[in-house]
């Protein structure tokens, strides 16, 4: 029987999971912690379970394994003792020069960002409905709510990932099952590294947007809130006056 409530943190190695597993940690959060590098994952880890606590376990995974998805959720709920809440926090935009098509960087961005977060995801909202309990978040972003020139993929993948998550809503939402899509727009993270984009938040804030959305039960959370007037009178623009510009 669980003791605290359990989250499994997917993409927890560095950036925003990485910031969230602290500040959950902190909350009393029991932690999987799922990435690749199983380095920066303990580095994340190691505080959390200073003082002899397991709080954190870590998981080296890549979530372009799909078929490893489900046995390794089933594992972490065992190791756990429970589940509560999953969020999918992995995420990949490699640079893309503006006249480059290269299918296999886009293959790369759709299998970690819609693909992935469908093996984690679909698991999760089987054992939410099973439970009838249970928080599913998804990080989207503000990226996926036009196209831009800059990073068609990248944008295509979030709107992918934003349908997807309100698809499960619409399935799990009267089954006692909370789904949180997050649309933060530029944190300095190692993802953005030299980017100078506007109203650029740090991880730890954006780790506070995640866990005020995800308390008041957010259906959808501009992260920081000024995102959702901008991004509504974006989404008016029509597409013959957006084409050729980078907004
Ligand atoms: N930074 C921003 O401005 C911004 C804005 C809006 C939305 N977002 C979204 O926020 C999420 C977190 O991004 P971040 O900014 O925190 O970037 P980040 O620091 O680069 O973190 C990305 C995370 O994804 C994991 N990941 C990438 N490929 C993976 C794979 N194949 N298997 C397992 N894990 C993988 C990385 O772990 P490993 O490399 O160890 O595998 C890392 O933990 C992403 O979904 C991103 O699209 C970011």
């Amino acid at each position: 029987m669980a003791t605290s409530k359990c989250a499994i943190i997917v993409g927890a190695s560095s950036g925003i999971g990485a910031a969230l597993a602290r500040k959950l940690a902190r909350k009393g959060w029991k932690l999987a912690l799922v990435a690749r590098r199983e380095k920066e994952l303990e580095a994340v880890a190691g505080p959390i379970n200073r003082g002899g606590a397991d709080r954190a376990l870590v998981f080296a995974h890549d979530v372009t394994k799909f078929s490893e998805a489900a046995p390794l959720f089933q594992e972490i709920v065992h190791r756990l003792g429970g589940f509560d809440m999953i969020v999918y926090c992995a995420g990949v935009m490699p640079p893309v020069a503006p006249d480059e098509y290269n299918i296999e960087k886009d293959k790369l961005v759709f299998d970690v960002n819609v693909l992935g977060a469908m093996a984690w995801l679909n698991e999760a909202a089987a054992r939410c409905e099973r439970q009838r309990s249970g928080t599913i978040v998804g990080i989207g972003s503000v990226a996926g709510v036009r196209g831009r020139k800059g990073q068609p993929v990248y944008c295509a993948s979030k709107a992918a990932l934003h349908t997807y998550l309100e698809g499960l809503r619409n399935r799990l939402g009267h089954k006692g099952v909370t789904v949180v899509t997050i649309k933060p727009g530029p944190v300095h993270t190692p993802m953005t590294e030299g980017l100078k984009l506007p109203f650029m938040i740090t991880a730890d804030q954006a780790a506070d947007g995640i866990i005020a959305a995800v308390r008041r039960r957010a259906v959808c959370a501009y992260v920081p809130i000024i995102w959702w007037p901008i991004m509504t009178i974006i989404k008016m623009i029509p597409s013959w006056l957006f084409r050729g510009k980078d907004i």
